[in-house]
C-alpha cells in the first residue's frame, strides 16, 4: 500500500485549480442507466471511485470510456442487473445504481453495503421509498433484490436527511408513472447537479436544492450530456491547508457559494477569504482563532469536512468543541491527530480539541477518505516529516494530490509498494 511523505511547517503559497466533484460525478453517471445511448459527462475527476462506478457498469454490459476528464458511456447493452458484492464493498455509492436499473428494467440485485469505517450506514431508507413506489423488495444472501413491472409516483418522507437516497428515488421516480414528492429531501449541491443532469435528460424535477422535490415521472428520457460541477470539500480542504500554514493559497475553479457554513467559520478562526474572478483566495492568520462547530446536512457544516476542520483546530489558540451529528463513528482521525501531539479528546459525538503551538511530524494512517485529508492538513502543518500510511483512501477522493500540493510549494513523495 502506498506512503505518501509530507515535510511540514512551511508557509504555502500559489494557485491549485479544483476537480469536478466526486459526489456529484459518481450520481450522474449511475443516471446514464436511466436510458439506452451514448452519454457525455465532462469534469469528472480522475479518482478511483469514478473507475470503480465505471466497472460497476461495465459489469452491467455498459461501454465506460474515460479520459481525463470525460467519461463517455454506451448504455445500450445492459444485460446483466447485478451490483455485485465485490463492487460494493469498495465503494458504498454502487448502491446509486438500485434506483436507475429498477426504473428501466424493473428489476434490480444490488449488495447490500454493510457498514464501514464511519458509521453502520444503512440504505432502508432507499429502500422504503422504492417500496412506497410499489417495488417489491426482498432481501436474500446479503443482496437487495427488487422488481416492480413500473414504478409508480408516491409521497416520501424520509426521517433522516440522506444524500444518495434522495439521488436514487429522484432518478427512480423521473420514469415513473405518476408524480413523487419527496419530503425532508437532501439540498446538497450534489443533488442539485443530478437534477440539472436528468432534466436535461428530460426529466420534469421541481425543488431541487429545497427539502421538498416533485418528480413527474415520464415515459422515456434521452441520452445525456453534462459537466459536472467542482469538487465544494477538495476546494475546503485546500482552504483549511492554507489556514494550518498561515500560506496564502488562491483556489481557482470553485464554487464558494456551496461551502458557506464552512466559509462563516474559516473567517471567525481568522482567514482572509476573498472571492476572485474564478474562484477563492484564502489567507491564513499566524494561530488560527478556536472555533467551535456543529455538523449538519447542507446548507449546515458538512460532515466532510470535519476533520480537515479539526486538523486546523488542533493549532488553533484556545479550546474548540466538534460534534459530529451525521455519522456515529466519523473521529477515527483522532488518535492519529494525536499522534502528532494534538491535545484532543471525545466522547460519544462531541470532540474538544485544546489547541496547541506546534504538531510534530509522525506515522500516522489513514482510516478513511476524510480522516486522511485531516492527515495531510496536519502534516503541512507539523514540524519535520509526516508518513500518512495507507494512502489508497485518500486516492478515492482528491485528484492528483501530490502535484497539487507541489504546486504549492510542498515536498511531497509517495512511495509506492
Ligand atoms: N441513513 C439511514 N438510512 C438510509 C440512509 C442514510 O439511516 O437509508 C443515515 C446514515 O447512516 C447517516 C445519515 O443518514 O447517519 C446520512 O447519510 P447519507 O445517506 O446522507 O450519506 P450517503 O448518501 O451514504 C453521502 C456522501 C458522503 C457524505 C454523506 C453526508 C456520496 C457518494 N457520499 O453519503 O460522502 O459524507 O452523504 O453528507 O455522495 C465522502 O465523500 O467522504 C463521503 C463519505
Amino acid at each position: 500500500m502506498d506512503k505518501l511523505i509530507i515535510k511540514g511547517g512551511k508557509r504555502l503559497k500559489g494557485e491549485v485549480e479544483i476537480s469536478g466533484a466526486k459526489n456529484a460525478a459518481l450520481p450522474v453517471i449511475a443516471s446514464t442507466l436511466l436510458v439506452q445511448g451514448e452519454h457525455e459527462i465532462t469534469r469528472v475527476p480522475d479518482l478511483r471511485d469514478i473507475k470503480t462506478m465505471g466497472r460497476l457498469l461495465e459489469n452491467m454490459g455498459a461501454e465506460f470510456h474515460y479520459e481525463p476528464h470525460k467519461a463517455v458511456i454506451a448504455t445500450n447493452k445492459i444485460r446483466n442487473l447485478e451490483a455485485p458484492y465485490e463492487l460494493v464493498k469498495e465503494m458504498r455509492a454502487s448502491v446509486l445504481v438500485l434506483g436507475p436499473m429498477l426504473a428501466r428494467f424493473g428489476r434490480a440485485k444490488v449488495s447490500l453495503p454493510g457498514g464501514c469505517a464511519i458509521g453502520a450506514r444503512p440504505i432502508n431508507l432507499h429502500l422504503m421509498g422504492l417500496e412506497r413506489m410499489g417495488a417489491k423488495i426482498e432481501l436474500e444472501s446479503g443482496y437487495v433484490i427488487a422488481s416492480a413491472k413500473r414504478l409508480k409516483g408516491a409521497v416520501i418522507y424520509f426521517d433522516t436527511v440522506t444524500v444518495t437516497g434522495t439521488e436514487n428515488l429522484m432518478m427512480a421516480a423521473s420514469l415513473a408513472k405518476g408524480v413523487t414528492v419527496l419530503e425532508n429531501a437532501a439540498r446538497e449541491p450534489e443533488v442539485i447537479d443530478l437534477a440539472n443532469a436528468l432534466t436535461a435528460m428530460g426529466a420534469k424535477i421541481n425543488g431541487a436544492g429545497e427539502s421538498i422535490i416533485e418528480i413527474e415521472g415520464v415515459d422515456e428520457l434521452r441520452p445525456l450530456t453534462h459537466k459536472v460541477i467542482p469538487d465544494r470539500i477538495e476546494t475546503g480542504t485546500f482552504m483549511a491547508i492554507a489556514g494550518i500554514t498561515a500560506g496564502d493559497v488562491t483556489i481557482r475553479g470553485c464554487m464558494p457559494e456551496h461551502i458557506k457554513a464552512f466559509l462563516i467559520k474559516l473567517k471567525a478562526a481568522g482567514l482572509k477569504v476573498e472571492e476572485t474572478a474564478d474562484g477563492v483566495r484564502a489567507v491564513g492568520p499566524a494561530r488560527p482563532n478556536a472555533v467551535d462547530i456543529e455538523t449538519a446536512p447542507y446548507p449546515g457544516f458538512p460532515t466532510d469536512m470535519q476533520a480537515q476542520f479539526m486538523a486546523l483546530m488542533s493549532k488553533a489558540q484556545g479550546t474548540s468543541i466538534i460534534t459530529e451529528t451525521i455519522f456515529e463513528n466519523r473521529f477515527m482521525h483522532v488518535a492519529e491527530l494525536r499522534r502528532m501531539g494534538a491535545g484532543i479528546s471525545f466522547k460519544g459525538s462531541t470532540a474538544t480539541v485544546r489547541g496547541v503551538r506546534k504538531l510534530k511530524g509522525a506515522n500516522v494512517m489513514a482510516t478513511d477518505l476524510r480522516a486522511s485529508a485531516s492527515l495531510v492538513v496536519a502534516a503541512l502543518g507539523a514540524e519535520g516529516e509526516t508518513t500518512i500510511h495507507r494512502v489508497y483512501h485518500l486516492d478515492r477522493g482528491y485528484e492528483k494530490i501530490e502535484e497539487k500540493l507541489t504546486m504549492l510549494g510542498v515536498d511531497v513523495r509517495r512511495e509506492k509498494r
